[in-house]
């Protein structure tokens, strides 16, 4: 019984990032992270590119000992596309970083903008991110974090600076989701995960963001018949976790709600030995959306932001939730269960319910909520579905500005009628047809939130990657939707 190494408040360190404005072949590090745009960008290191047969192209990356081309021991050179976007940058920063033998890295990608320069140290952080919590003999450098050091124009700007600042505090959140997504689901249960989120509240943000807990039993008196039903099957009790950043002036009120089951086995309605294998992930929404609250209050964004995190965990048992069962929500809406594995947006009413009594300005909420929706749209696009086109616009411009992958999907009338076919409660929670299983999730989703805008971030693909790293992507827990939430606020307070 109980946790297995009791890691439940794990924080992955990423190195600090300085800017500089020396020049790539002078600059003082141990290696050197070259960017190679065409053919103006190799001098001085050309013979070495054409030796080892560089071609530029695609994702091409390739480490040479730099001789006396340059005063770094190692050259890293990563091939850019001709007009590189800040997400190019970023993820060229972070693929450089990862090929870097040990020691200080000075990385130079030719930044044409304060914009281009954040995003290169954002990939700098990211690509540095490992998870070795559990690993005994862990390959780290045992000397420290090593020095990296940004090469560019714009160094000596106080805005950069400021900038590089503040994109420090977001990628540490995206570090704190990734762990914590990480941390086994043993580790990480519903009690648990709402204690370290106290516990970080307190750290990162001191009495700025007030945090509420509410434990089974205030969630029953409070009729949270969703969060209560999913976490009925576990031993371990559902929690509801509020935080809440109100800054004084704040004009605009958003309010987040994230699906954090801290294990999906899929309940009575159990999934297969592979289909739960890595639903330890089933709680990265509720991550992103407490990790993005808390950069936005170090931000000191002047919004008022309340994140509700649903954490149960979905077990079955004598005592879980049954198929056929009905519940009453916090709305007082009736849901007639048809498969317990559907659960997220049986937590997720209750937690858009919530947020909807306090009339927001905007609800997002941020769930691993169907496999259809990685049918859809692959493992690396989540998708963004609303209450009205000009929501999921926002959503899709923040996500684009963030450099995260997201893309609309409908919620048509038909399907929205098919929500209320059940023959014994207000809702049915299960489509009768295997189709559009993303499309009814949100569907069941906007009965909860009234008039409110509202959109929903289905990241059920992003949210971990279970093959190589790619750009700025680790293996594992990706922190995907924290980037976009923090730049989100950004919009709404521009
Ligand atoms: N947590 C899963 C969705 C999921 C699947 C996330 C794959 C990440 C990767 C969710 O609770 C679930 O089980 N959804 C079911 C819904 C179905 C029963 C209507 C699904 O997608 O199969
Ligand atoms: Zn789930
Ligand atoms: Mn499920």
């Amino acid at each position: 019984m109980a946790a297995p190494t009791g890691n439940s408040t794990v924080r992955t360190d990423l190195p600090t990032v300085s800017l500089s404005t020396a020049q790539p072949l002078t600059a003082k590090a141990d290696v050197l992270v070259l960017g190679i745009r065409g053919d103006q960008e190799r001098e001085g290191v050309a013979d070495a590119l054409d030796l080892l047969g560089f071609s530029g192209k695609d994702d091409e990356i390739v480490v040479f000992p730099a001789g006396d081309r340059a005063s770094a021991g190692v050259v890293v050179a990563v091939a850019l596309p001709a007009e590189p976007t800040a997400s190019d940058l970023r993820a060229a920063a972070a693929r450089g970083v990862r090929r870097a033998p040990k020691g200080s890295v000075a990385v130079a990608l030719h930044p044409a903008s304060i914009e281009d320069t954040v995003a290169i140290a954002e990939g700098v952080r990211l690509g540095r991110y490992r998870f070795t919590a559990y690993q005994t003999s862990s390959s780290e450098d045992a000397s420290g974090p090593a020095e990296h050091v940004v090469l560019s124009s714009f160094a000596r700007q106080s805005a950069a600076g400021r900038a590089v600042e503040e994109a420090e505090a977001v990628t540490d959140a995206v570090a704190q989701a990734r762990d914590w997504v990480n941390t086994p689901p043993g580790d990480l249960r519903p009690p648990t995960f709402a204690d370290a989120i106290s516990a970080l509240t307190a750290d990162v943000t001191g009495s700025a963001v007030k945090v509420e807990v509410w434990d089974e039993k205030r969630l029953a008196k409070e009729r949270c018949g969703g969060i209560l039903a999913v976490g009925r099957g576990s031993e371990t009790p559902p929690r509801l976790v509020t935080l809440s950043y109100a800054p004084r002036g704040a004009k605009q009120h958003l309010a987040l709600v994230g699906k954090g089951i801290t294990f999906d086995s899929g309940g009575l309605s159990i999934k297969t030995g592979p289909g739960m294998a890595t639903m330890k992930i089933d709680m990265a929404g509720a991550a992103a959306v407490v990790t993005a609250t808390l950069a936005i209050a170090k931000l000191g964004l002047p919004i008022k932001v309340t994140a509700y995190a649903c954490l149960a965990e979905n077990m079955p048992s004598g005592t879980a939730t049954r198929p056929g069962d009905v519940l009453t929500m916090r709305n007082g809406s009736t849901v007639e269960v048809l498969n317990t594995d559907a659960e997220g947006r049986l937590v997720l009413g209750d937690g858009l319910a919530l947020a909807t009594e306090t009339t927001p300005d905007l609800i997002v909420d941020v769930a691993t909520l169907t496999g259809a929706c990685v049918v859809a749209l692959g493992e690396r696009t989540s998708g963004i579905l609303g209450s009205d086109d000009a929501t999921i616009d926002r959503l899709a411009s923040a996500s684009g500005t963030a450099g995260e992958p997201m893309w609309p999907l409908p919620i048509p009338t038909e399907i929205t009628a098919a929500v209320k076919t059940s023959k014994i409660a207000d809702l049915r929670q299960h489509n009768p047809k295997p189709y559009g299983g993303t499309l009814f999730a949100a569907a069941f989703l906007r009965e909860f939130v009234g008039d409110v805008p509202w959109a929903h971030l289905d990241i059920a693909g992003p949210s971990f990657n279970d093959g190589a790293p790619y750009g700025e992507i680790p293996n594992g827990g990706t922190g995907v939707a924290v980037r976009t939430l923090v730049q989100l606020a950004r919009d709404l307070t521009a």
